[in-house]
């Protein structure tokens, strides 16, 4: 059975005051479910505020994006084992934000997730097709090439440590979703491509969230399809009761 993982990515917003409100109203509002994990993924300056605000509890902490070295003169960056020492656990990858406007291809993913894997992150791993992509017919196929390339060279023990968001790129922070069908379809193929990678038994244990435009009036039929197990939540994570709305939509 897989536990439903709902994420916010606060992208490059709030400030300080707000993150630590806003954690603080979700610790008040949120009780620890048998079936949800939750995590939010602040900017990386306020990591150490925010994972203060969560530390020993049910709440999780990731950060938005890692350099792949483990140290050295790459200013501005912020390497996996500083994100693991700030407190997190995971750390979103390839997200489209970072594949368009700064140009992070598959293999840059692909060898970001094997260091992030190698300091005990949990890899949240981003594809999805843009609106032109959909619109011509080729959605499978740069699932699949984004899918292989991001996942290449993992065997199934790491395979099985690894989430996979499908944002489809044309619904981000545009207020259009995908429909709980158009998603489940490309979420069913990711799990097919999975399960060619890593074998059935791992691929069923591999949570596949769905990002876009998820909102509390949206996300429970989002959340009923199959091979939806959770959400990367952007825009609606900025409130505590939006947020609070659409992980109650899971549970
Ligand atoms: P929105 O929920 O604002 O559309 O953003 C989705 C997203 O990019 C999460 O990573």
């Amino acid at each position: 059975m897989r536990k439903y993982l709902i994420a916010g990515n606060w992208k490059m917003k709030m400030t300080r005051d707000t993150s630590v409100a806003l954690v603080n109203k979700l610790l008040d509002e949120l009780e620890p479910s048998e079936n949800v994990e939750v995590a939010v993924c602040p900017p990386a300056v306020y990591l150490h505020d925010v994972g203060a605000a969560l530390r020993g509890s049910h709440i999780g902490l990731g950060g938005q994006n890692m350099h792949a070295a483990p140290e050295g003169a790459f200013t501005g960056e912020i390497s996996s084992g500083m994100l693991k020492d700030i407190g997190c656990q995971y750390v979103i990858l390839g997200h489209s934000e970072r594949r368009q406007y700064f140009v992070e291809t598959d293999a840059d993913v692909n060898e970001k997730l094997k260091v992030a894997l190698s300091v005990g992150l949990i890899p949240i791993v981003c594809v999805g097709e843009t609106l032109e992509q959909r619109e011509s017919g080729s959605t499978a196929e740069v699932i699949a090439e984004q899918i292989r390339g991001s996942l290449s060279g993992l065997d199934a023990a790491d395979g099985a440590k690894i989430v996979v968001a499908y944002e489809p790129v044309w619904a981000i922070g545009t207020g259009k979703t995908a429909t709980p069908e158009q998603a489940e379809e490309v979420h069913a193929q990711i799990r097919g491509l999975l399960r060619e990678l890593f074998g059935a038994e791992t691929a069923a244990t591999i949570r596949i969230q769905y990002g876009g435009s998820v909102k509390p009036d949206n996300a429970s039929e989002l959340l009923g399809q199959p091979n939806i197990d959770g959400a990367l939540v952007g825009g609606a994570s900025l409130k505590a009761d939006g947020f609070a709305a659409i992980i109650a939509a899971a549970k």
